[in-house]
């Protein structure tokens, strides 16, 4: 198996830090880009939204997978996302790098959601191939469940949740380990939606994630008003045909607090 030295932008975030390990533990080099500082040769600072770094982190590296992305900075999707996205093309064109493998989003364009048309401007960029490339559309990630739903418990004595949105969550570990077989292989162009094992509304995800973490308050239904509410209840982001995933939304949380679940 020939090593391959492999950038993850996003190297240190839910999708990333794991992407890393797996290459790691399959023989391969894995730099991290992140905008925090870092030690060592692995990890290179950088900033997709300004640029500065990119050209530096690129140097030497084989493939990038790109999962760098303002997901909790909503001010700074254009040019983190967007323009982030078409500097870091072009430092890798300009480096020779084979491969740029992008983590995308099932079914997005059909959710009216500004972080999502983003993405779709984003992989635009991608496919218009300054640099061989991969897209792996993904579902939503468990610990992207667990933030919506920590989000909705705020209130006290009460948890109000939209009741009707459905979700395919998938691991990040399972992605991951795609992500890192796409990434040491040739580029594919958009590869089939990947999925988790199974579709969920959300209010049972929320009587799930309750039962774990000992969550006493009541469970109420919030209808929110907005077009993005009905369209994930209507089951846009979901791909009930590509159930890739094994690990589900209950495996996950018995993981992450065994002695509640
Ligand atoms: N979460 C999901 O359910 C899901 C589903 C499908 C696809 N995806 C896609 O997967 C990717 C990763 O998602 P995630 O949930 O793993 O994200 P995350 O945990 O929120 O991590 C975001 C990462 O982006 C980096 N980042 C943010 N702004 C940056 C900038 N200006 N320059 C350089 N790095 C920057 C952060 O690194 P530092 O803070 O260290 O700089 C962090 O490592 C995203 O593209 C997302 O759209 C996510």
């Amino acid at each position: 198996m020939a090593l391959v030295v492999v950038l993850v932008t996003g190297g240190s975030g839910a999708v990333g830090h794991l992407v890393v390990r797996t290459l790691r533990e399959h023989g391969h080099r894995a730099v991290v880009l992140s905008r925090q500082p870092g030690t060592g040769a692995d990890w290179r600072r950088g900033d997709l939204a300004s640029g500065k770094g990119l050209r530096e982190a690129v140097v030497g590296v084989g493939a990038i997978v790109h999962a760098g992305s303002a997901t909790a900075e909503f001010t700074r999707t254009r040019a983190t996302d967007v323009e982030g996205t078409r500097r870091l093309l072009e430092a890798a064109r300009l480096e020779g790098v084979g491969h740029l493998v992008y983590i995308s989003i099932v079914g997005m364009e059909g959710v009216a959601y500004p972080y999502y048309r983003a993405k779709l401007a984003a992989e635009a960029i991608v496919r218009q191939g300054s640099v061989p490339w991969t897209i792996l559309r993904t579902t939503q990630f468990h610990t992207l469940m667990e933030f919506f739903l920590a989000a909705f418990s705020r209130l006290p004595g009460l948890m109000t949740v939209p009741f009707g949105w459905r979700f395919q969550p998938v691991d990040p570990s399972e992605v991951a380990t795609r992500l890192a077989e796409v990434a040491t292989g040739a580029p594919a162009g958009l590869l089939p939606d990947f999925g988790g094992p199974e579709v969920r509304d959300f209010r049972s995800l929320a009587e799930s994630w309750r039962r774990a973490r000992g969550v006493r308050k009541g469970l109420v239904n919030l209808p929110l008003p907005f077009r993005f509410s009905r369209q994930f209840a209507a089951g846009r982001l979901l791909c009930p045909d590509h159930r890739n995933g094994q690990i589900t939304f209950e495996h996950y949380l018995a993981r992450k607090y065994p002695v509640l679940s």
